[in-house]
């Protein structure tokens, strides 16, 4: 079993420890909530435990299917081995369907779906509250090479198609999603988390939001709703 040692990171959501291997970090999941940039606080119980399982199966569908992943191995109910990656400071995220901001900037009726996905940008910079860039404002940043940004984009693409198409039979539409990359060694690997914290999932039938804007939007039923596609998804899974 790979010894926790050094806390190396907390963030809102997770904790990043070094191990004895310089290639190896344990993350935790907590159950600790935030939103609107930290001013939303709460906790979600499970969430640590349900949020660890997803990214686990999510990250094991993807790097079967081809997207290189930092994930090695489930070691706990909250804890995931991972590739000791540095972790590149800009958010990709992919849209379907307008929600959130999106929606909001571009005054769209929350639910329209867009007629091409759609793929952004943020810095990570919490003293900024991770602004929206484009690649100009990445390689001006110099946050990542020219390739890296094709490569990130192209694994976002990917992951959409892949995670899109693997939720439909479970009746989960995938709205939107974040995702963040890591340098391992020089290359470019998917990494940080997959689940209703960082994607927002409808249910196919009722438009039911399965996913964190239940706690940002004080809708009722978070818990269940995490719970809820943990177990469409192990189902789609058995
Ligand atoms: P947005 O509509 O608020 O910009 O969010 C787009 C997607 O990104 C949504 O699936 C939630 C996810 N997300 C995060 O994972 N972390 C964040 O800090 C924010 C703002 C959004």
């Amino acid at each position: 079993m790979p010894v926790k040692s050094e806390l190396l990171y907390e963030g809102k959501a997770k904790r990043v420890y070094r191990t004895g291997d310089p290639d190896r970090y344990l993350v935790e999941f907590k159950d600790d909530a935030t939103a609107f940039d930290g001013l939303k606080k709460g906790t979600i119980a499970r969430k640590g435990e349900i949020n660890a399982r997803l990214s686990a199966l999510f990250f094991q569908v993807l790097s079967r299917r081809g997207v290189p992943t930092h994930f090695i191995e489930q070691t706990g109910p909250r804890e995931l081995l991972v590739r000791a990656v540095e972790i590149i400071p800009v958010e990709v995220v992919a849209r379907n369907i307008a929600a959130g901001s999106l929606a909001k900037r571009l005054g769209l009726a929350e639910g329209t779906p867009l007629k091409r996905p759609v793929l952004e940008f943020y810095y990570k910079s919490d003293a900024l509250h991770d602004p929206m860039i484009n690649n100009y404002h990445i390689a001006a940043l110099e946050l990542a090479t020219d390739t890296q940004i094709k490569e990130m984009e192209s694994y976002a693409w990917k992951v959409n198609e892949l995670l899109t198409e693997f939720l439909q039979p479970a009746d989960l539409v995938l709205v939107d999603f974040k995702l963040e990359f890591g340098l391992f060694h020089g290359h470019v690997l998917l990494a940080d988390e997959i689940s209703p914290d960082t994607c927002r999932f409808w249910d196919g039938t009722s438009g039911e939001k399965l996913d964190k804007d239940r706690f940002r939007r004080d809708l009722g039923g978070v818990e269940d709703a995490y719970e809820e596609v943990l177990s469409r998804v192990e189902k789609l899974l058995q």
